[in-house]
């Protein structure tokens, strides 16, 4: 069976942009490929190239597995487990950083961002790229979900696997992005000139997925807007309103026609309070399935049943790489 991997970072909260554009996307992944595995980890090792404190980290990882199992990811379906409980991971990582080079990973524009606003620059920050190419090839990935923003990091993991591939004789599996097509980007709802982020320090600009339904309701009629009043979509002249009815249209899967049919002659006030009841509707169902799993035995099997299968593919991938590279003792 073919695989496909992907890994997320437990950092801040989740808000609908991410939802919207990217979550959404990755759960009908795993309906629409039916003969693949899936492996998708919590990235807890890249969390910490950037140090976090312990209780933030270990509620962040708990979290963000509750979140996606809420958000519809199937366990059935898809190997859930945590970076960090696979040492497979870290030990190819090694292995990579020993086959690429420091000239290479100077180049990678998100280290160039990151390092920039450090004070101090770890070396694990620098080798992020070899641990995320780990991650890849430990699993013989042939496809990667991943956004646009890690489109590079997956270039260096196919140079490093087809370098490693001439030098071992054919190891590692090349693997493709799948860079999913642009999802609905949902902008901020204080400024829609910018994106609906995470580390927006305003906590108005978002709404996020666990927040109560009395909060999404007040964010969403403090929503900015403009003064005339239609209920029109022009992404350039009306970004505002048109940043709600695209929340609106993703959700329920109405055009943005549509909508300016059903709400002519409305004003933002009847607009906003339906699409606040659209929101609310589409996150309770899974806030409550979070709540029911978030301190579950439930959410535990699950990673721990993605923790083993994980291990058995990866530790039978790093005996071998080993054997290939003439570490250890020849295997009788
Ligand atoms: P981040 O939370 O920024 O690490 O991004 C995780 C994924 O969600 C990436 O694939 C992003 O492209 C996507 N994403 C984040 N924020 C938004 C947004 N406001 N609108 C649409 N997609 C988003
Ligand atoms: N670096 C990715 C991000 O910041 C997360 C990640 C880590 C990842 N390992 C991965 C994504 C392996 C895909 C495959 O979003």
């Amino acid at each position: 069976m073919k695989h496909i991997v992907s890994g997320i970072q437990p950092t801040g909260s989740l808000n609908i942009g991410t939802y919207l554009g990217s979550i959404k996307n990755f759960v009908k992944l795993q309906d629409q490929m039916p003969e693949h595995e899936f492996f998708i980890f919590i990235a807890d090792l890249h969390a910490i190239t950037i140090p976090k404190e312990k209780q933030f980290l270990r509620k962040k990882i708990k979290e963000l597995a509750a979140l996606y199992i809420a958000c519809g990811l199937d366990p059935n379906r898809v190997n859930l487990f945590i970076q960090s409980e696979v040492p497979a991971h870290s030990q190819l990582a090694y292995l990579l950083q020993c086959n690429s080079y420091i000239g290479e990973l100077e180049r990678m524009t998100q280290y160039k961002d990151k390092s920039k606003k450090q004070e101090s620059v770890t070396v694990g920050l620098f080798s992020y790229p070899t641990l995320m190419a780990a991650d890849i090839l430990l699993y013989d990935a042939e496809y990667v979900p991943v956004g646009i923003d890690q489109k590079q990091h997956l270039e260096l993991t196919r140079d490093i696997a087809i370098r490693m591939n001439n030098r071992y004789n054919d190891i590692f599996t090349v693997p493709q992005p799948l860079i999913a097509e642009v999802g609905a980007k949902i902008q901020s709802l204080t400024d829609p000139d910018q994106k609906m982020s995470k580390s927006d320090d305003l906590i108005k600009s978002r709404i996020d997925l666990l927040d109560d339904e009395n909060i999404i309701r007040k964010r969403i009629r403090s929503a900015v807007t403009d003064s005339v009043g239609t209920i029109v979509y022009n992404k350039e002249q009306r970004a505002g309103i048109s940043n709600l009815m695209t929340i609106y249209s993703v959700i329920t899967g109405k055009s943005f026609t549509e909508l300016e049919e059903q709400y002519q002659g409305c004003g933002y006030k009847e607009f906003k309070d339906d699409l606040a009841e659209v929101v609310v509707g589409e996150l309770k169902p899974i806030q409550e399935r979070y709540y029911d799993l978030i301190n579950s035995k439930e959410l535990d099997d699950i990673l721990d049943k993605g923790r083993d299968r994980a291990i058995q593919v990866a530790m039978k991938k790093i005996t071998k790489i080993n054997d290939r590279i003439g570490l250890g003792r020849k295997r009788r």
